[in-house]
């Protein structure tokens, strides 16, 4: 075990066996060597900065049913509401004061007329902000509209594919959603110039170790900038929601493989990880991870954008307790890196 961790860290990458061999033989001893080992890769490229991006929940209507989340549109039982542009720009000079240089907005998957509107609101940050990165977590769109969005000046797409195996993708989601076209958009995303992530839940429902191991090697092969991995946690008002939790070694033990097979990426410390367990965000920095997204969404409005029960959004998860985060960074020997923190090597940032 410790030479394929060794190996891992030297080749970043290993074949299906011997990545099988890891996910399903790793104990306490040798999670903390491959945590070690991702933390060392990480402070390689990234020091002891841990990137902090405003998180802007700018709707939770969606036209998807994933069975897994809880603003799937069969959900009767929770309150549906949208951001209006002067409330998304009430957030960013908010996130912009606090020194926030990255605004991440996500939203479950809106009608076209709100693309529309988002395009407006990408123009107007945009004007408004031109030293920003804008990251979009907005779903499938068809390739042009992804074009618009690039086009009115945002910089980075996050759109996890959640899982590569067709089977499972079935699992997760209804007929009409497909892992091709998850792909597709992937794809596109990538050609036209976005910083694009992908990621996981882990442990989600049917989810087995040769599912894990499919991800790891389209990620391998996809290369995406950004990897956003958290554990899969049951929402109450879900077909999902007396599934158990993903487990926490097994995404400790994933963020760390990811680390050392991506040593450049940004890889979140994710809110399901930090809802986990309470001390998740340092668990997730201390196993790989460099980026961390705290709440700028109005507070009013932050228990509708429920994707699972007791999803994390006050305290260091908020942006208006970003002293709290600074501290417990410190605690564990970090310090919070305010700039935008593109990807290392991205040309022409603005
Ligand atoms: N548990 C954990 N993560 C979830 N997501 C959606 N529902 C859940 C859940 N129940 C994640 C998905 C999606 C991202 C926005 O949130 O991976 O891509």
């Amino acid at each position: 075990m410790r030479d394929l961790i060794e190996r891992l860290y030297r080749e970043q990458t290993l074949p299906p066996d011997k990545l099988r061999t890891l996910l399903t033989c790793c104990d306490d001893e040798h999670l903390s060597l491959i945590r070690q080992k991702a933390c060392e890769v990480a402070q390689t490229h990234f020091g002891n900065s841990i990137y902090i991006r405003g998180l802007i929940e700018i709707g939770n209507c969606c036209r998807n049913d994933c069975y897994y989340c809880g603003i799937r549109c069969s959900n009767r039982a929770i309150e549906r509401y949208r951001l209006d542009k002067e409330d998304i720009l009430a957030c960013c000079r908010e996130g912009y004061a606090l020194g926030f240089r990255t605004f991440v907005m996500q939203g479950g998957e809106d009608s076209r007329s709100h693309d529309e509107q988002m395009i407006d609101i990408i123009t107007t940050i945009r004007q408004h902000y031109p030293d920003v990165a804008i990251t979009l977590s907005l779903g499938e769109k068809d390739t042009a509209t992804y074009r618009r969005f690039y086009e009115a000046g945002a910089n980075r797409y996050l759109l996890r594919h959640e899982t590569h195996n067709e089977q499972h993708y079935r699992m997760l989601h209804p007929e009409k959603m497909s892992l091709s076209n998850r792909l597709r958009c992937l794809n596109d995303l990538k050609d036209i110039g976005f910083q694009t992530g992908t990621g996981i839940m882990v442990g989600s429902p049917g989810q087995t170790i040769d599912h894990l191991i499919e991800d790891i090697l389209f990620i391998g092969d996809f290369r995406p900038q950004m990897i956003g991995i958290g554990p899969f946690l049951p929402h109450h008002d879900t077909p999902f929601a007396d599934r158990p939790t993903g487990s926490l070694k097994q995404t400790l033990l994933l963020l760390a493989i990811f680390r050392l097979m991506h040593p450049k990426a940004l890889i979140p410390s994710t809110t399901a990880l930090a809802t986990l367990v309470p001390d998740g965000r340092e668990l997730g920095i201390l196993s790989g991870a460099n980026v961390v997204m705290p709440n700028l969404s109005p507070s009013q409005q932050r228990h509708k954008y429920a994707l699972y029960d007791n999803k994390a959004s006050m305290g260091a998860e908020a942006a208006e307790g970003l002293k709290l985060l600074e501290e417990r960074m410190k605690a564990i020997g970090y310090i919070i890196d305010k700039s935008r923190g593109d990807y290392p090597g991205t040309s022409d940032p603005l």
